[in-house]
């Protein structure tokens, strides 16, 4: 099977205005794909030929069906879905500044909107000869952080979520893509972590393993956590606790 990316193709990228998906996208439309960008700071994206932005927030969960049924019928060459858009609260939930809205937010972002939008494409993604469904996780996912419990909940319930789906999807050529990111310097990471990688180098490792059709794409740090995990889970657990 040729990879998702071999020739130029239509693209939803959520988390395009920052970070590691804004890398993404770059790269993406540099290589001649066409980029529906859904985010609330969309209209700030620098006007680009192949890219359209969307403003969209997608802590708005019903609205999300009818936002990709629009992107699809607008775009039907659509063959790969990028979720990369997630927030983290990386504070005690007994700190005054975790108001019970963020929590909500948070889970709805990072494992709720994925799997709206993945119920709203797959079919047809399922039905493209080169489609693929990427999934940005974390190291989080297999050893959570102290402060930050829910949103490695969200990383761990994404990761589980792709899992299940690359069996849903196995009878048809999809790629169902699990990305296991490490520390990377991003406005989500900013005044705390050492030894973070940067964005860019995140964005291209993540390219590299669509282009290879990986199915898990581990990055960095994050490579050795399968093999920690396996010998000293506790060294993992202490290593991450602090993330
Ligand atoms: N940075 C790390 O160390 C790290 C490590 C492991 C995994 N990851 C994962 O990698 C991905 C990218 O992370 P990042 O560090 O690049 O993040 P980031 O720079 O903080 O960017 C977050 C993105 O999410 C979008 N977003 C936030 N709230 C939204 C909303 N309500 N509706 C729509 N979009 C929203 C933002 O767009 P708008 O603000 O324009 O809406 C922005 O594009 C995430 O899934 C993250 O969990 C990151």
């Amino acid at each position: 099977m040729s990879s998702p990316l071999a020739r130029p193709t239509t693209i939803l990228l959520t988390g395009a205005t920052s970070g590691i998906g804004a890398e993404l996208l770059t790269r993406l439309l540099d290589a001649g794909h066409t980029v529906l960008a859904p985010a609330r700071r969309a209209a700030h994206l620098p006007a680009r030929a192949g890219l359209h932005p969307v403003t969209a927030d997608l802590t708005d969960l019903p609205a999300i069906p009818t936002l990709a049924a629009g992107l699809l019928a607008d775009h039907p060459a659509l063959s790969i879905l990028i979720n990369a858009a997630a927030v983290q609260h990386a504070r005690p939930l007994t700190d005054p500044a975790t108001r019970p809205t963020d929590l909500i937010a948070e889970a709805a972002l990072n494992l709720a909107a994925p799997a709206l939008l993945t119920q709203a494409l797959l079919a047809h993604l399922m039905r493209q000869p080169a489609g693929a469904i990427l999934n940005l996780s974390s190291g989080l996912a297999i050893f959570p952080k102290e402060q930050g419990g829910l949103y490695s909940a969200t990383k761990a319930g994404l990761s589980s979520f792709t899992t299940s789906l690359r069996w849903q999807a196995e009878a048809s050529p999809l790629l169902v893509t699990e990305v296991l990111l490490p520390l990377v310097d991003t406005p989500m990471t900013a005044g705390r972590g050492r030894g973070k990688i940067p964005a860019a180098t995140a964005a291209e490792a993540i390219l590299t393993g669509i282009a290879a059709r990986r199915t898990v794409i581990r990055v960095g740090a994050a490579r050795a956590l399968p093999l920690i995990r396996t010998l000293a889970p506790g060294l993992g657990a202490r290593l991450l606790r602090g993330a």
